[in-house]
């Protein structure tokens, strides 16, 4: 029946275009809280001290493709590698995705520099390899990722 046809296309449409939100935002695992519950609201309470000026956003940008090697598995254009040897199915994920941006505070995000992203193989960076100064510095380049 030709009405059918018709229907299967609109329904094509359809699901086309909810593909780009299929393929990054609708990921659950993306959104997923990763701060304990009994941790999130201090963790949210935490403010960067630093004003996202070129200067800072410099320092971040270097401690990002130098001293912490974040590019190696972020990648240069904060997307994420796609795949890497022994992560797959924990890829890490895509910093330009909007929905990412406003889903995670920027507290959450140092609280995950310091202690590493329960359940994914993202490391705890703070002490040994950044500073506290040096972890905001980095957050403020991931957040550029997002404009
Ligand atoms: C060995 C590979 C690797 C390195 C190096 C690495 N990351 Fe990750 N990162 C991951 C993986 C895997 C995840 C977990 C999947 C995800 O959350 O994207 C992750 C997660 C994150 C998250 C949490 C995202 C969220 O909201 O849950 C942030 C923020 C982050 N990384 C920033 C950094 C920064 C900044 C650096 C450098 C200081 C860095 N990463 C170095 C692999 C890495």
């Amino acid at each position: 029946m030709p009405w059918k046809i018709g229907t299967l296309c609109l329904y094509g449409l359809f699901f086309q275009s909810l593909l780009p939100f299929v393929s990054e935002a609708a990921d659950p695992e993306v959104l997923k809280q990763r701060v304990p519950q009994d941790q999130i609201a201090e963790a949210r309470g935490w403010k960067n001290p630093f004003p996202s000026t070129p200067e800072n956003l410099g320092k971040g940008k270097r401690v990002f493709h130098g001293k912490a090697f974040c590019v190696t598995c972020h990648g240069r254009d904060g997307k994420g590698l796609g795949k890497i040897p022994g992560l797959v199915g924990k890829l890490p994920r895509n910093f330009t995705d909007k929905t990412w941006q406003a889903a995670r505070t920027d507290g959450e995000l140092f609280w995950i520099l310091k202690n590493g992203s329960p359940g994914t193989d993202m490391a705890s960076f703070i002490p040994l390899v950044l500073s506290e100064e040096e972890a905001w510095h980095v957050l403020l380049y991931v957040r550029a990722f997002g404009n």
